[in-house]
């Protein structure tokens, strides 16, 4: 298996696009099939056996999301967390993980952040490399996605992220950049979106000039699931697989392709020959695994009995481990000493249908069907804590219920009168209706009901402890007067165990935010140009100043800092010394009573260097466990681009030169160590400034070439434009919403309006390309183009 010389034309044009929803093609028995399923935090197999028993995918350990993970800012749990999804990956004979999704958070509003790492690139290609890394030691693939500047989800086919090159570099490819260099992912996945005018899948810029060239990729593209535009173009510009099936239809613009001589046998050849190797060495690799895992051959008559005990005690394990991680992702935001609740109190109170059925994952295609969700009711009273639960609000709903509100008070009132002085948890937080994939939030408020019930609770009590759920940032302003604030974030099936060992004091909070917790949307980088409905491009005005290097350069307030989170324990740091502009080392001492960890964070400060740049940047990290009293040397090593900017007239990283500081910090915002370097280097090749607020005017000089605009094409509709953009020049495209909307309610029946799962499906309908609608909607193909057609028609008689 595996001989490409054996390899007909057919077969290799074939083998560009996938079987089904999740398969390679097998070359007619010449080569091996592979298997790839989501990823990013547990294993989502989808199979007819899955699907026909109603339970969407197989049973697996939902892990921490990735924006929980990153709270951890260690990468020893990310690898340990990537191993466990790869050991569930050899148990259902999966060859490669879809993920991890190490995107920019470019504003909180984007429903997939809870998905991403960070808003900082350096943070979330450390991340990145630990995950990839980890799984592929396990022998198991990873795809990285999604490739690049996918940071919406509002219009995310068709939506075109217009982003100039320093920002490019410095942040959206950063961790890209980071993961491919230093862990070699077997594959990649060029996204939806089209990054400066041109689709991801056919961007020859990224997938091959930038990717292959300078960064050495050597593994394959894959598309997102549909993704994909004119196949010929797509493997001109270096796409390697495209995922689904497009059921022959991206065949023939091969064969019309290499008909017309716009693409030759040798193209097809030469990207073929990757996908040859990658599904032999894929297939391989997860062989010797499940070898190693004690598993026969599959088509071994015992591996089916063998495959269910090896599943039984692998997810046993692993649920264990998503407790001990989910409990090293929690960051504790506010505490006024109430917390650890003491074992001796004689009632706890819980109030908040969050705490029953737990928040921990978000919707879409990386929905885990998790193997146990103990709650945090039943976690706290495995614990000897006599509980009274109060559900006081439904998660199944975002409006305010006064009935539930009225019985919450009047049963809190009788427990406190018993019990006087109780500690009151309140869960709350983000539902399934706020985030999730395939659409954005347009605020970033929680839901009124749970407000009004929190301002009622704390006229009956002051002892509130607040417990929060959300996969990205949100205004708990409310909780203001709460004594304590634990924010879980949607951290996988441990959740309940994890709060209960840390509201308990059995462990100890050591998380950190990962991304900025802003004040006001309207002071957020993106604010002005962030998901809007009526355009497709989209301006990343804002250039590098996303997340903390925003609100840090501009002297915005915010409501929690970037890399801020407390402790049970105190730290001190003390002795600073810099051994080279690369590497420091201080000493940390723990001079609390309780074992804790404490994330030391290092930034650097930039000196005023003739072109706009960041006050301060991320450059290095470590979390550090110490026990009470104890002390240690700290050493750090710094980031590579600690002193660098993307130099576009260069067009490479060149060192500035100056006077920068070294800060070893708590948070962005509280620095507790630092020391000068003198930094030779160059001087920029430009002056360019940029200030807040950000202009479209201000932009279009920073990025310095034409903008090639998606909006302003007249007459050029193609099949890869969305019925969204169609509706507005045919009627046609009207009618094809109607008709798919009235199928979407039939397939959905009995689901809400508002389920992530008929959003996902309705946005899907409008946004999607058409080309897409044809082979994953079953628009005919014929309609499809006399939708486009008429569109044209109406368009060029406007004009
Ligand atoms: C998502 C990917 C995912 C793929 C397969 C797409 O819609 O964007 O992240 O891996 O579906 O489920």
């Amino acid at each position: 298996m595996g001989n490409n010389n054996s390899l007909t034309l057919d077969e290799r044009i074939r083998l560009l696009t996938g079987v089904g929803a999740w398969h390679t093609f097998d070359a007619n028995g010449k080569l091996p099939e592979i298997m790839m399923t989501d990823g990013p935090h547990g294993l989502r197999k989808v199979s007819n056996e899955a699907v026909e028993n109603n339970n969407g995918s197989h049973v697996a350990t939902c892990f921490p999301t990735l924006s929980a993970m990153a709270a951890s800012w260690n990468p020893e749990a990310v690898s340990k967390m990537a191993k466990g999804i790869a050991n569930e990956a050899v148990s259902e004979h999966v060859a490669v993980v879809l993920g991890p999704g190490i995107n920019m958070k470019r504003s909180p509003l984007c429903g997939r952040n809870f998905e991403y790492f960070s808003e900082d690139p350096y943070l979330a290609g450390t991340l990145g490399t630990a995950y990839v890394k980890a799984v592929q030691e396990a022998g198991i693939g990873t795809c990285l996605k999604h490739f690049a500047c996918n940071s919406q989800e509002t219009r995310r086919f068709t939506s075109n992220s217009l982003v100039d090159e320093r920002a490019l570099r410095e942040i959206y490819l950063k961790a890209f950049e980071m993961v491919i260099k230093n862990a070699q992912p077997t594959s990649i996945m060029p996204s939806y979106n089209l990054v400066n005018g041109l689709h991801s899948t056919e961007n020859k810029k990224l997938l091959t000039d930038i990717l292959r060239d300078e960064w050495g990729f050597l593994g394959v593209t894959i598309s997102d699931w549909g993704a994909a535009t004119d196949l010929a173009d797509d493997v001109l510009a270096g796409l390697n697989l495209e995922m689904p099936d497009s059921a022959g239809l991206h065949a023939k613009d091969v064969y019309k392709a290499l008909e017309e001589g716009r693409i030759t046998e040798e193209d097809i050849i030469r990207s073929t020959d990757k996908m040859v190797a990658f599904v032999t060495e894929r297939a391989a690799s997860l062989k010797k695994a499940e070898e190693a895992a004690g598993l026969p051959d599959i088509k071994d008559a015992a591996y089916e009995t063998r495959k269910k005990a090896h599943r039984e005690k692998l997810l046993k394990d692993n649920h264990e481990l998503a407790c001990s991680l989910a409990a090293e992702c929690a960051v504790l935001l506010k505490n006024d000493g109430i917390l650890p609740i003491n074992k001796d109190e004689e009632k706890v109170v819980i109030i908040g249908d969050m705490a029953d059925k737990m928040r921990y994952q978000g919707g879409g295609s990386s929905h885990i069907n998790a193997s146990d969700v103990p709650s945090l009711i039943s976690e706290l009273e495995k614990k000897g804590y006599k509980v009274t639960f109060i559900q006081g609000y439904s998660s199944e709903s975002n409006t305010r219920n006064p009935l539930m509100e009225k019985e919450a008070l009047e049963k809190l009132d009788e427990v406190l009168t018993l019990t006087p002085g109780a500690p009151v948890i309140y869960a709350c937080g983000l539902t399934d209706y706020d985030e999730g994939e395939g659409y954005d939030r347009t605020h970033i408020n929680v839901c009124e009901g749970q407000i009004s019930l929190y301002n009622k609770l704390k006229m009956l009590t002051k002892n509130i402890v607040a417990v929060t759920f959300s996969g990205s940032p949100m205004d708990i302003s409310f909780l203001a007067d709460a004594r304590a604030i634990l924010h879980m974030y949607l951290c996988g099936q441990g959740v309940g165990r994890a709060a209960a060992d840390l509201l308990s004091g059995d462990k100890n909070p050591s998380g950190k935010l990962a991304e900025t917790f802003p004040a006001k949307l309207n002071e957020t980088p993106a604010y002005s140009y962030y998901g809007l409905e009526n355009t497709d491009d989209v301006y990343y005005a804002e250039s590098l100043f996303t997340g903390y290097r925003f609100y840090n350069t501009f002297g915005i307030k915010v409501l929690y800092p970037f890399g801020y989170g407390l402790s049970y324990t105190s730290f001190e740091y003390k002795d600073l010394q810099v051994k080279d502009p690369h590497h420091i080392s201080f000493k940390l001492k723990n001079t609390g009573k309780t074992a804790g960890a404490e994330i030391c964070q290092v930034y650097t400060e930039n000196p005023s260097s003739g072109t706009y740049r960041e006050k301060k940047k991320l450059t290095g990290f470590k979390k550090v466990f110490l026990n009470a009293g104890e002390e240690k040397d700290v050493e750090i090593e710094l980031s590579e681009d600690a002193y660098t900017i993307y130099d576009r007239q260069a067009g490479k990283f060149i060192t500035v030169s100056g006077n920068y500081k070294i800060l070893v910090s708590a948070s962005v915002e509280d620095d507790r160590l630092s020391a000068e370097v003198e930094i030779k280097g160059e001087r920029p090749s430009k002056e360019e400034s940029l200030t807040y607020p950000f202009t479209k005017e201000q932009f279009e000089k920073i990025y310095d070439r034409p903008i090639i605009s998606i909006d302003k094409r007249t007459g050029g509709f193609t099949r890869f434009d969305s019925l969204s953009t169609l509706k507005h020049h045919t009627f046609l495209a009207k009618v094809m919403l109607m008709i798919g909307r009235r199928v979407i309610r039939k397939s959905l029946k009995g689901k809400r309006k508002d389920d992530p799962e008929v959003l996902m499906m309705a946005k899907g309908l409008e946004e999607n390309t058409l080309d897409a609608l044809t082979y994953m909607g079953g628009i005919p193909t014929k309609f499809a183009d006399r939708i486009v057609k008429s569109a044209n028609k109406k368009q060029r008689k406007k004009a």
